[in-house]
């Protein structure tokens, strides 16, 4: 049986990656059916990234080359890419849902209503420490893959390669209900920023590893 591996993102692995962001995007767990489009969620926190700085995304492979099992997303700098959405995603995003759709009868956390406002407005992601932690990551493994360290790897491996380009610290943004998540983040080494709140959770990490 093929071992699954981390690699660079290629543009084949498109679909792969819109569907581990679907399958883990309500709070780590399923998505599917939540919102009354399922690309709404990839739309807001995979496909821009993919688009914008497709060389800081990594994914795991299964082994065959046959499915993407999980993924991190990065941007170096947080401020350029805001620059961009505003430019370059913002009009496709609102043409593409200019008012939320027809009820699914779920009541998600994030509503679409808010969904629609973060792909609309990409003023959000201006933190108030973005010039000490230019970069932020977008990690997401499907649930056979977790619990194996790649989860580890991968935000190791963006680190790596974020150090590369002399990008100083990376920070993320996170659902506070995500307990595991919140665990994993600080057994790596995260630490809560000081604008990060409680129902809005902000970590952050040095990209050099002796940090
Ligand atoms: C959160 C997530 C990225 C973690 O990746 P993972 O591959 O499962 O985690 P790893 O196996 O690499 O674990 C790394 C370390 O974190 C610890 N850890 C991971 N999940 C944990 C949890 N739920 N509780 C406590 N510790 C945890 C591991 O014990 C491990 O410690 P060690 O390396 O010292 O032994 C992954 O589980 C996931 O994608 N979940 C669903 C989507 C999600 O929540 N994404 C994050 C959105 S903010």
């Amino acid at each position: 049986m093929s071992e699954p591996f981390i690699r660079p993102y290629r543009p084949a692995d498109r679909d792969g990656v819109v569907e581990v962001c679907i399958r883990t995007a309500a709070g780590g767990g399923d998505a599917t059916g939540l919102y009354s489009d399922d690309l709404l969620m990839p739309e807001v926190f995979a496909l821009p990234y993919l688009e914008y700085a497709p060389e800081l995304a990594f994914v795991v492979d299964s082994g065959d080359g046959e499915r993407v099992l999980g993924y991190v997303l990065g941007v170096a700098d947080t401020r350029e890419f805001v620059a961009w959405w505003r430019h370059e995603w913002a009009w496709w995003f609102r043409s593409r849902h200019p008012s939320p759709g027809p009820s699914t009868g779920h009541e998600p956390a994030f509503t679409e209503e808010e969904l629609l406002a973060a792909g609309s407005d990409p003023g959000r992601m201006l933190i108030a420490e973005v010039d000490d932690y230019p970069a932020h990551l977008h990690i997401d493994l499907l649930p056979e893959l977790q619990g194996r360290g790649f989860g580890r790897r991968l935000i190791d491996t963006l680190r790596a390669e974020l150090a590369r380009r002399g990008v100083p610290a990376v920070h993320l943004g996170m659902d506070a209900a995500n307990t595991g998540a919140r665990a994993f983040y600080e057994r790596l080494g995260f630490h809560e920023l000081p604008s990060s709140r409680p129902d809005a959770p902000l970590l952050g990490i040095s990209t050099r590893f002796s940090d």
